[in-house]
């Protein structure tokens, strides 16, 4: 197993998870804690570092969120960013200042570039400051190594104990180079050698998942995403045939979508494999529904209830594999709980599945590193990177109620529409994209013939975290092509728009 760790103490910042990924891609292993972790549990972990990150508070605040006492003390290099920084100077005796102006945005900052923190760098740098208090006098024993016209004391070392504070933001792409700061905390001052890479992340899980579960059972619910195919391919490479999966398709799926799933894992693994034809049983219950809210409910809950009966038919296991991740479990210091992730978002860990332990080996990772375990594990490349599918699947794409016509239209224009953003090699710069069957029949013309046929709506969208984001602006000749596909291949088609809204207003789904 991986031994070095270092520990992020969450005070708040809205790029806490930023940090500990910066950390993980410097090939060093990080977990975000809250901010008040006690010292009895920080020397157990015995990190080889520790950072504090910023955060909203002031350290004159009534509740200002503060460390152990002794943190200081314990010899371990500590690099405190942002609030982090003013925090230890104010701990330490150093003098803290509200400023009448915040001071935002990117920022030259004249450094001492004989510092170990600054090795390499010029005297000159661009980082993102974005802050209201700051350090006016640094505390005793430490001496300032950088500054702005604003910011007297930008960055502070004591180099006895390592302990180092920085004003602005290195974890940010605004901060040019700033990865290298933290990558020169931690091999220059915390003295990491870098053992976090996901060759050994994988060879390590599979030695541990055997001796947990030896020749145990294990049942994994699968939906051909890409954490819970990792999860299945690394439980499968630790126990083979102990290992089964449920593949729950409920007809909801693109084009093939369920074939290309079942051929990956049939193929290629050896596990035991039970694909569930629930099409029908999904497409009776949602007859007649309209209602977006309504239609995720049932899918979520008969997707449970499909999953349940399958196992049931398997009796008793020992443990459920989950595909949960590590964001989706990290801890904040400001009260938010962890999470269970359901298979589909929407719906929740199966009532009467009989098993006596959830194993969740990915736990600890981020998205990027469960997609570079998924190609360490040989899984191929278009499932690793596959864009989101929603757990609904095509039901929120078709608005209005569902039927089996209309589903085979959708699939067939979405398909289309993928195939030639793929062609024009556009699929590794747009982040999500799809057709959606409107409910809107308009008034065309086939030859002589006058039509009355579906108008689909074409949806693609670029972004990095699916809470905002911005249309994208496909080269008219790609819209053209697939326009004139659409309506030509695809009956029942006769009008083909273009969704030109970004998020928010509007979201990335349409229902
Ligand atoms: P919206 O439409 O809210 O979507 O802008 C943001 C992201 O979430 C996905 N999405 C879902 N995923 N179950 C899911 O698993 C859902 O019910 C669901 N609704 C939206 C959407 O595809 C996009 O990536």
């Amino acid at each position: 197993m991986n031994k070095e760790l270092v520990l992020i103490l969450d005070f708040g910042g809205q790029y806490n998870q930023l940090i500990a990924r910066r950390v993980r891609e410097c090939n060093v292993y990080s977990e975000v804690v809250p901010y008040n972790i006690s010292l009895e549990k920080i020397k157990e972990k015995a990190p080889k570092g520790i950072i504090f990150t910023g955060g909203p508070a002031s350290v004159f605040g009534e509740n200002a969120p503060k460390c152990a006492k002794g943190i200081f003390e314990l010899g371990i290099p500590v690099l405190g960013i942002c609030y982090g920084m003013q925090l230890m100077a104010y701990t330490l005796g150093g003098k803290v200042a509200h400023a009448n102006t915040r001071e935002y945005g990117e920022t030259n900052v004249s450094i001492d570039n004989t510092s170990d923190l600054f090795n390499g760098f010029s005297t000159q740098n661009v980082f993102l400051m974005s802050h209201t208090d700051y350090v006016e006098n640094v505390p005793e024993g430490f001496k300032k190594i950088a500054s702005t016209p604003v910011c007297p004391n930008a960055a502070m070392v004591e180099p006895q104990k390592k302990l180092y504070g920085i004003q602005f933001h290195p974890e940010v792409n605004n901060s040019v180079n700033g990865t290298q700061v933290i990558r020169n905390f931690l091999y220059n001052i915390c003295g990491c050698s870098g053992d976090w890479v996901m060759s050994s992340f994988v060879e390590d899980s599979i030695k541990t998942l055997k001796e947990k579960i030896g020749d145990k059972k294990a049942l994994c619910a699968l939906s051909g995403g890409v954490d819970s195919s990792v999860a299945a391919v690394l439980l499968s490479k630790a126990i083979g045939k102990n290992l089964t999966c449920i593949f729950v398709d409920h007809g909801l799926l693109r084009k093939n979508e369920g074939d290309e799933v079942e051929k990956i894992f049939t193929e290629n693994y050896d596990l035991n494999f039970i694909r569930v034809d629930a099409k029908d049983r999904f497409l009776q219950k949602l007859a007649g529904v309209t209602d977006p809210e309504r239609k995720r409910k049932i899918i979520g809950e008969e997707f449970i209830r499909v999953f349940e009966a399958e196992a049931k038919k398997i009796g008793t296991v020992d443990f459920l594999v989950q595909g949960t991740i590590y964001p989706d479990v990290i801890e904040s210091g400001l009260g938010k709980s962890a999470v269970i992730k359901s298979h589909h978002n929407v719906g929740g860990l199966p009532d009467y599945v009989d098993f006596k332990e959830i194993v969740e080996p990915l736990r600890n990772l981020f998205k990027d590193e469960v997609r570079k375990t998924g190609l360490e594990l040989g899984i191929p490349e278009e499932l690793v990177y596959r864009q989101p599918f929603p757990g609904p699947g095509l039901a929120i794409r078709i608005i209005g109620d569902i039927t089996e016509d209309k589903l085979n239209i959708l699939k067939d224009a979405d398909s289309i529409f993928r195939e030639e953003i793929a062609k024009a090699g556009l699929h590794k710069s747009i982040n999500q994209y799809f057709a959606v069957l409107t409910n809107l029949k308009s008034v065309g013309v086939m030859g002589d013939e006058r039509t009355y046929d579906y108008t689909i709506a074409l949806r693609a969208v670029e972004t990095t975290d699916f809470m905002t984001g911005v249309w994208s602006k496909i080269p008219y000749s790609v819209l053209e092509k697939v326009s004139s596909r659409i309506v030509n291949e695809v009956k029942h088609v006769n009008r083909v728009v273009y969704d030109i809204t970004s998020k928010p207003p509007a979201t990335i789904e349409w229902e």
